[in-house]
């Protein structure tokens, strides 16, 4: 079984495959009859054991655009809250015949769990793991930018991108660092101290507190919400200091280079790292991204389930 539950375990030629098959996806939902039968027969599970709007709703709509049967879980209001394990509920899973499953979880390693285990016979996508990985948003991400900067069939060699904000909680920002690193991007972190993890100096990016110093520099911004849920005794500045440091508003949208795209994966605090006149400028590209969410994530699923070699993601021996 092939899994996808890093952006590490694409390589350049793998991420570009998934990319270029999305570019194929993308053409499918401009038809009239959005529709293809490629996964006909087969059952995709979203097992989402915390919040979402997009990425559930974006894998759900992707494996129906593929013609597979969905079914949707949600720990809340399932049996987890009588405290059902992973391991029964992907128990459950096996026994209804899941192919796919495309998990949430708080926890980070739970989709690696999964993906090891013998509970469950079905290719395991990382939907989102605690503060680890996110790697279908990244992919999703790196397609967004190749469109709007490189063009489509090529790479992103060069190109400047600036994460900011609560890199410390972020499994965007690690997917991302990992994924466009590996097809060719120069990346840059911008957080208060606070809130960038131990052992960043290790990440194959440049790190930066100023994010002045960084715009002018960037060839497309993307900026991250941030995680209060996920606080316990991080510092955090006031909403306002934070708003003023590390905020973009139209001034620094107007310091970035012509041809810059603003970036968010959502959900977006409005007001904190983005203001409302830079969320709705044609500018960033936030609804862009989910709409090319389904694409990539059709991609994904066709290529684990259906498509032909070579292979994305990595066998169970080996899944980081
Ligand atoms: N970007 C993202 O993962 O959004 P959701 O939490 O709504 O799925």
């Amino acid at each position: 079984k092939r899994h996808l539950i890093s952006a590490a375990d694409l390589t350049r030629d793998d991420a570009l495959l998934i990319l270029d098959t999305a570019e194929e996806m993308a053409r499918v939902a401009d038809r009239p009859i959005k529709k293809l039968p490629t996964l006909r027969g087969r059952t995709v599970v979203n097992l989402f054991f915390e919040d979402s709007t997009r990425t559930r709703i974006s894998f759900e709509a992707a494996a129906k655009r593929l013609s597979a049967d969905v079914i949707n879980f949600s720990a809340k209001g399932s049996s987890v809250s009588k405290g059902e394990s992973l391991k029964d509920t992907a128990l459950t899973l096996e026994a209804m015949g899941a192919d796919a499953v495309v998990i949430r979880h708080h926890s980070s390693g739970a989709p690696h769990r999964l993906a090891t285990s013998d509970w469950i016979n079905a290719s395991v996508v990382n939907a989102g793991d605690g503060t680890h990985e996110h790697p279908t948003q990244a992919l999703l991400d790196a397609f967004t930018m190749r469109r709007r900067l490189s063009g489509v069939g090529r790479g992103l060699e060069g190109r400047r991108v600036t994460v900011v904000g609560d890199i410390l909680h972020s499994r965007v920002a690690r997917s991302n660092v990992l994924l466009l690193t590996t097809l060719g991007a120069r990346v840059t972190l911008v957080a208060p101290p606070t809130l960038l993890p131990i052992g960043v100096e290790t990440w194959p990016c440049e790190v930066s507190y100023d994010l002045d110093a960084v715009l002018a520099k960037s060839d497309a911004v993307m900026m991250l919400r941030v995680q209060r849920e996920r606080m316990n005794a991080a510092y955090f500045p006031t909403e306002r200091e934070y708003a003023r440091r590390y905020g973009l508003d139209g001034l620094r949208m107007a310091a970035l280079p012509e041809h810059a795209i603003v970036m968010h994966p959502g959900p977006m605090n409005r007001g904190m790292e983005i203001t409302a006149e830079v969320a709705d400028s044609p500018r960033c590209t936030a609804v862009e991204q989910v709409a090319n969410g389904v694409s990539t994530r059709m991609a994904v699923l066709y290529l684990l389930l259906g498509g032909s070699e070579p292979a994305i993601g990595t066998d169970r021996s080996d899944s980081a």
